[in-house]
């Protein structure tokens, strides 16, 4: 990353073994994280992982139970409205005041931050405009759909042109352009110098923002790295092979144990037969011309690398969009709806 060469590198973001318990719910059982300076670590964890919790801690709405947490070198239990006045936070539980217009929570928080009048309005119809809302400015927060609320939340959270970004899932509801639009936006901040925690279900999110990952599980850390190390780690690229006839499995792999240099997955129902390979597009046509040859029908065959859900998948036991909501950590072990994504 370049452009945070020879930047001063500080923890903006700190913690260390972090717990916290809600009655014997163990929510957080020694988290600890560090983020950088103008950098987003991506927080990702099935559902009751304790994401918010962290999350919540950070942004001074809970206190720990044990461990301890800086925010801009500022302990959070300690000083908590120092810290506040560093922070950003956009949550899943959202922080509109329903009654207000879009332009007036804005304006209102400009207040708070002790903006000023001057600026609060500006800035209000500054982010208003950036989030596509000046046109339903005027008009009570409670008319607005979901994806309009998540955007105001937001533009809340940035009026005060933080130094640091707490987002719970800050794209969860959201249409893909809008989606994208948030994402062009978090990235602008983190260019710009300020640091994000950034917690959320989709693995493209994390892969396109988050300069490192934390994988936490009922309340740990169960992994640590950039995107591309963690796809690293769970092996490289394989063929898939749908067929027409799933009378052609076994021929098919024969086929492939010639070509491939590892372990060979049949997955009935869908006709797919996976391989390890080494030689990414060369093998693609070998596979393809020995297939022919033995005059094996193909539906669809491609080169798969392993996505960030593979990891998440393969780290958790489970999907992240699948994951359950059960307090006690229970797997769900289902595999059935693995996502795929097929290089055609
Ligand atoms: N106020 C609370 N009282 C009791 N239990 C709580 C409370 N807040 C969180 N928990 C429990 O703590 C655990 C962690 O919850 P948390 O909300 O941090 O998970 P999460 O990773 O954010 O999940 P999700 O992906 O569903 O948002 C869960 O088991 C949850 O039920
Ligand atoms: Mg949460």
């Amino acid at each position: 990353m370049p452009e945070k060469e020879g930047r001063l590198v500080t923890e903006m973001i700190h913690t260390s073994g972090l717990v916290k318990r809600f009655g014997n719910v163990e929510a957080l059982r020694g988290l600890d994280l560090d983020v950088p300076q103008g950098t987003v670590l991506g927080l990702l964890g099935p559902n009751g992982a304790g994401k918010t919790t962290a999350v919540r801690i950070l942004t001074t709405l809970l206190e720990p139970d044990g461990g301890m947490a800086t925010v801009a070198g500022i302990d959070v239990v300690a000083q908590p409205d120092k810290v506040r006045e560093r922070i950003g936070l956009s949550g899943q539980n959202a922080a509109v005041d329903e009654y207000l217009t879009g332009y007036e929570n804005l304006e209102m928080v400009g207040r708070l931050y002790h903006l000023g009048a001057r600026r609060s309005r500006a800035r209000a119809r500054e982010l208003l405009e950036r989030f596509e809302l000046d046109d339903a400015g005027d008009r009570p927060a409670k008319t607005y759909s979901g994806g309009m609320r998540r955007r105001l939340d937001l533009a809340a959270a940035l009026v005060a042109e933080p130094e640091v970004l707490f987002l719970d899932e800050p794209t969860t509801g959201l249409d893909p352009r809008s989606r994208t639009q948030m994402w062009d936006t978090i990235r602008e901040l983190v260019r710009g110098g300020s640091t994000a925690l950034l917690t959320t279900q989709y693995m493209d999110e994390a892969d396109r923002l988050a300069d490192d990952i934390v994988v936490i599980d009922r309340g740990q850390m169960i992994a640590h790295g950039h995107p591309d190390e963690l796809k690293a780690r769970i092996g490289g690229e394989r063929v898939e092979v749908v067929l027409a006839d799933s009378a052609q499995i076994p021929a098919t792999k024969v086929v492939l144990a010639e070509l491939s240099v590892g372990e060979i997955r049949v997955e009935e129902e869908t006709c797919t037969v996976t391989a390890a390979v080494t030689r990414g597009v060369d093998i693609l046509r070998e596979v393809l011309e020995a297939l022919k040859d033995r005059a094996i029908a193909v539906d669809d065959v491609g080169l798969r690398r392993p996505t960030l859900d593979d990891v998440f998948l393969s780290l958790t036991g489970h999907a992240a969009e699948e994951a359950t909501s059960q307090s006690d950590g229970r797997r769900a072990g289902r595999d059935e709806a693995k996502e795929k994504e097929v290089v055609r």
